[in-house]
C-alpha cells in the first residue's frame, strides 16, 4: 500500500528514525532501495543506510581503530595545509557535505575563521543525531561562527541547498566520501554540484590514495571488529524500519581490494543458506550460502583520477596537497 508523507512521518516518529527530519522521503527511499536491491541478481545494498545514530557512533570508532590510517592522514594533512587551503580560498561559507560529527572540521574552521572572512559553517548530512553531536562541540569551540545544519541526501537533495550567489563558498567532501560512490553515481553527484557553485565558489574533496594491499585491506578489517559491526548495521536499520527478521549475526562482514578497479568492496556474506522477511515490503528473500550482499565500494584515487573528475563535471583542479602519498585533498573551482 503506497503511504502519504504524512504516515511516513508518523513512521519516522515511531520509530525513532533519526537518519532523517524534515525530508519525508526518507523511509520511502529507504524501502525503494531496499526492494530494488535485494530482489537484483546481485544483491546490493546503498552505503547511506549504515549511518543511523548506532552506525554513526560505530563510524567514529573505526576513525579511532589502529589499522583506519585514513581519518588520521587526512587530519595530519588539514593540520598541515589548513592555512594554505584556507590562504587559497578564503571562503565566506564552507558547506561540508556528510560531515558526521565534523570531529576533524575545526581544523578547517581555525584557519578559515583566521582569514576574517568566514561567517558560516553548514554541516549537511543524512544522520540527524551525527549533526546534532557536532553543533554540541563546534558551538563550543567557535561561539561566534554561524551553523545552519541541513539534513539531506547530497546525491539526491543538493538543489535544496539553493545557490550561493555572492560567491565565498567552499564545499567540501572529506573522508574519502567520495569514493564510496559509484562512477556514475560520481559523476551525477558532481554535475549536480557544479549546478550549485558560480564562478566564485570552490570544491574540495579528501581522497584516499592507492597504496599497498595489505595496509588497505587492514584499514576495512580492524582486529576489534568494529567495521564488522559497522557492516552489519545495515540489517539491523532494515529489521528496525522495515519490520524484517534479518539474523544479524548469520551473516559475515567481509573487505577485499579489487586491484583491477582500485577498489575496497565490502559485503555481508550469508553463513549457510537462510531466509528473511521483510514484512513493510510483502518481501521474503533468500539467500544461498556464501551469497554476499555488496554494501559498500571504497574506491582509492590518484592525482591523475581526481583531476579527470573534477574535468569530467566542469571543475579545475587548481590545488593538491598531499601527505606522504597516503591522502589527498584537492581544491577546484568551476571553470
Ligand atoms: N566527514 C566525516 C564522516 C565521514 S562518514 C569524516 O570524514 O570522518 C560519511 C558521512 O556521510 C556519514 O556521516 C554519513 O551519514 C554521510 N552520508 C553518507 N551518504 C550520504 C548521502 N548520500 N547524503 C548525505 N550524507 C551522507
Ligand atoms: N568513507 C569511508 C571509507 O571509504 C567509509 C568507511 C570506512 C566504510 N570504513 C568502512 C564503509 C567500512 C564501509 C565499510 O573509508
Amino acid at each position: 500500500m503506497p503511504t502519504t508523507h504524512a504516515q511516513d512521518c508518523d513512521v519516522l516518529i515511531q520509530h525513532g528514525l533519526d537518519l532523517d527530519e524534515g525530508t519525508p522521503e526518507t523511509w520511502t527511499a529507504l524501502a525503494a532501495d531496499v526492494l530494488r536491491g535485494l530482489t537484483a541478481t546481485h544483491k546490493h545494498l546503498p552505503p547511506k543506510w549504515f549511518y543511523d545514530a548506532y552506525g554513526s557512533d560505530l563510524f567514529d570508532q573505526i576513525c579511532e581503530q589502529p589499522e583506519y590510517y585514513p581519518t588520521r592522514a587526512e587530519a595530519a594533512l588539514l593540520a598541515d595545509q589548513g592555512a594554505a587551503i584556507a590562504a587559497a580560498f578564503p571562503a565566506r561559507e564552507f558547506v561540508e557535505l556528510g560531515s558526521g560529527s565534523s570531529t576533524k572540521t575545526p581544523l578547517l574552521l581555525a584557519p578559515l575563521l583566521a582569514t576574517g572572512q568566514l561567517e558560516r559553517y553548514v554541516p549537511v548530512d543524512v544522520s540527524a543525531s551525527a549533526i546534532a553531536i557536532a553543533e554540541r562541540s563546534l558551538g563550543a569551540a567557535f561561539p561566534q561562527l554561524e551553523i545552519e545544519r541541513r539534513i539531506l541526501d547530497f546525491t539526491t537533495q543538493l538543489p535544496l541547498l539553493g545557490r550561493a550567489d555572492e560567491g565565498g563558498r567552499l564545499v567540501a567532501l572529506l573522508g574519502s566520501t567520495i569514493g564510496n560512490l559509484e562512477p556514475v553515481e560520481v559523476q551525477a553527484f558532481l554535475t549536480a554540484l557544479r549546478g550549485q557553485v558560480g564562478p566564485g565558489d570552490a570544491i574540495l574533496l579528501g581522497t584516499d590514495l592507492v597504496k599497498g594491499e595489505a595496509d588497505l585491506v587492514a584499514a576495512y578489517n580492524d582486529a576489534a571488529g568494529i567495521t564488522a559491526e559497522f557492516n552489519k548495521n545495515v540489517l539491523r536499520v532494515i529489521n528496525r524500519e522495515l519490520d524484517a527478521d534479518f539474523v544479524v549475526d548469520a551473516f559475515e562482514h567481509e573487505s577485499i581490494w579489487n586491484a583491477d578497479l582500485e577498489r575496497i568492496e565490502t559485503r555481508l556474506r550469508a553463513k549457510g543458506a537462510q531466509q528473511a522477511r521483510i514484512n513493510a515490503l510483502s518481501l521474503d528473500v533468500s539467500f544461498t550460502d556464501g551469497e554476499p550482499i555488496f554494501t559498500e565500494i571504497s574506491r582509492k584515487f590518484r592525482r591523475e583520477t581526481v583531476a579527470e573528475l573534477y574535468a569530467s563535471a566542469g571543475f579545475e583542479l587548481t590545488d593538491w596537497f598531499e601527505g606522504d602519498g597516503v591522502y589527498g585533498l584537492g581544491l577546484a573551482r568551476p571553470v
